[in-house]
């Protein structure tokens, strides 16, 4: 079903798009591929959105930290926005103290995306598309983008992303959604049990930056090979917690990039039952313990978001990449497909 959001400060009109498989509810708005709410059942049955967000356009096009959002051309820092491709210098627009981050101050998160709803077989889903203008904050090629939301049989949320270009630039697209399994509003995430297949991690600089080492994880906040709560990883005293105000870190996904999506990531809320199990081909993934919330922003069930009443897990190549030749490569050329595919599969 497509209705009618809101409008742009612009006066560009946003549709919202309502899908349900296999008992998952999704909305999702043609304003930046956001995903406005996520609809779960608990053990008993009762459904409550696990995806933070907004009630409204404005306040998504105000002040949103990228709340279920698409994110491009570039998710994650790229170090003074600054990379060099077959010898030529980029600058990139800066958003982020020094360093340009999530595509920089018009990413892919501020735009009106062309949506078309598909089903195939069983399965519903969306098509998001996008062509991103040469030079676009900053970056080099048209790049035609095309994102598919699949919510399958069993309600799964699958999300395929493709792009080609025109000219040799980079990419590395993600999405971010703000998940606390109990509903958006019921507080603290930090009983969550969460198990990430990582045995590496790139420690930062205070801008968030990676220095460039695979460090390992053990003894660290960052170990999650075992199940282990968000909060006790949080509390454990380590100076990486320090630049970030919390976990806001790549993990080095053991099994690497891999050809078909395989499993990373189990969340589970004990409270409600609602587990959240994440798949990827991508190399890496950002676990974020939604740090900066500091109860300026209410959500659509009209409880402030404080810090740590969320988590994100994005999916993606290592930040910085364009500037770190030894991490795995998020250079797109001309003839070539960029492809990236992250499954969420939901349980109780
Ligand atoms: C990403 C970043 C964080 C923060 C959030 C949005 O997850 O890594 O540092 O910027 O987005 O607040």
């Amino acid at each position: 079903m497509k209705e009618l959001f809101g409008q742009l400060a612009d006066g560009t009109k946003v549709h919202r798009w309502s899908l349900e498989n296999g008992g998952t509810r999704l909305k999702v708005l043609s304003y930046g591929g956001i995903v406005q709410s996520l609809e779960l059942p608990d053990r008993s049955g009762q459904y409550a959105n696990v995806s933070l967000g907004f009630d409204t356009v404005e306040e998504y096009e105000a002040s949103s930290p990228y709340f279920g959002a698409l994110v491009g051309r570039y998710g994650n820092r790229i170090a003074q926005g600054r990379f060099t491709l077959d010898g030529e210098d980029y600058r990139l627009s800066v958003n982020d103290g020094d360093n340009s981050l999530h595509g920089g101050t018009e990413g892919f998160d501020k735009r009106v995306w062309d949506v078309e709803e598909v089903t195939s077989g069983p399965d519903v889903g969306l098509v998001l598309r996008r062509t991103s203008a040469d030079g676009e904050m900053g970056f080099p090629g048209t790049l035609t983008t095309k994102v598919t939301y699949t919510l399958t049989e069993r309600g799964d949320w699958r999300i395929d992303y493709e792009a080609t270009t025109d000219r040799a630039t980079i990419v590395n697209l993600t999405n971010h959604v703000y998940w606390n399994l109990a509903g958006e509003g019921a507080g603290s995430v930090h009983d969550h049990e969460l198990t990430i297949a990582a045995s590496r991690y790139t420690p930062v600089d205070a801008g968030l930056i990676p220095t460039g080492e695979l460090a390992e994880v053990a003894d660290t906040p960052f170990d999650f090979r075992e199940p282990k709560t968000v909060g006790e990883g949080l509390r454990r005293a380590d100076p990486q917690l320090l630049h970030a105000k919390g976990i806001d870190h790549n993990l080095v996904l053991d099994k690497g990039l891999t050809e078909r999506p395989e499993h990373i990531a189990t969340l589970r809320d004990p409270s409600s039952g609602r587990t959240l199990k994440l798949a990827t081909t991508e190399p890496g993934v950002q676990f974020y313990s939604g740090n900066f919330l500091d109860g300026t922003l209410v959500g659509p069930g009209g409880r402030a978001y404080r810090q740590g009443d969320a988590l994100c897990l994005e999916t993606q190549h290592f930040p910085d990449s364009p500037n770190r030749p030894e991490f795995p490569s998020t250079v797109l050329r001309p003839g070539g497909t960029y492809r990236s595919t992250t499954v969420h599969s939901f349980g109780i």
